[in-house]
């Protein structure tokens, strides 16, 4: 079972968020799995330029790093995603690298997986971070089992944070071993579904790689 933590804040290992998503894959390893970490800062990230190359050919036009980091998302049992609260969102770094996932979206690829997300804020308002990366993953297919959020000028609320990430990793194990189904996520996941399947169908000549995927898949009813 491997587990990807991808940490979005800028501030590289003074970051406390990213502390938070490696708390989160200690209590996952601890409980089994193979964990990797991932940090935004370390790579070369570009924009999404909408170019519909991955919905019409199933490649980005883009060569940076977030082309294999997208392949390792894509290879992953478990997914924890970690950002700071910038401006009641996350910060641009994962934005970017979430804007590259249209294809993803529209393909439903992060179907079966498992997701989590950890955000620390100047502020008490973390959730509003927790909220928008958990909507983000559900959208593309991931089952969410939980979030976890931090005030850092609030005394102990960081210290909480990390042991309840720990135990979120351990959680995120357990979700995956007894391939736990959330019915409020499945009614999400049956709407998302029957979006891009209209989609599809209505773009089947501008996007040949996702037409054929869902027909391969045997999605398009
Ligand atoms: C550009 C920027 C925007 C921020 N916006 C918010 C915000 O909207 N709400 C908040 O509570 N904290 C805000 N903060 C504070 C960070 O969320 C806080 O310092 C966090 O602990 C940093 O996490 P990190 O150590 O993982 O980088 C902001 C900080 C920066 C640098």
């Amino acid at each position: 079972m491997n587990i990807l933590g991808v940490s979005g804040s800028p501030r590289g290992q003074r970051s406390d968020s990213r502390r938070l998503v490696e708390r989160v894959l200690e209590g996952a390893e601890a409980a089994g799995a193979r964990v990797e970490l991932v940090d935004l800062g370390d790579l070369h990230i570009e924009y999404c330029l909408a170019c519909d190359s991955c919905h019409a050919r199933g490649t980005c036009s883009r060569t940076d790093d977030v082309v294999p980091l997208k392949e390792k998302m894509l290879a992953a049992d478990g997914l924890v995603l970690g950002s700071p609260l910038y401006f009641n969102s996350v910060t641009a770094q994962l934005k970017t690298v979430i804007d590259r996932m249209a294809d993803v979206i529209h393909c439903q690829r992060f179907l079966g997986k498992y997701g989590c997300s950890v955000c620390v804020s100047g502020g008490p308002e973390h959730e509003i971070g927790t909220s928008y990366m958990n909507s983000v993953l559900v959208r593309l297919g991931c089952w969410i089992v939980g979030a976890v959020g931090a005030t850092r000028s609030v005394p102990g609320s960081f210290e909480e944070a990390q042991h309840d990430a720990t135990v979120l990793g351990h959680d995120l194990v357990q979700a995956i071993q007894e391939k736990r189904k959330y019915p409020e996520q499945e009614i999400i996941h049956a709407e998302m579904r029957e979006r891009f399947r209209q989609l599809i169908i209505l773009n089947k000549d501008r996007w040949p790689h996702e037409y054929e995927y869902w027909r391969d898949m045997k999605w398009l009813g």
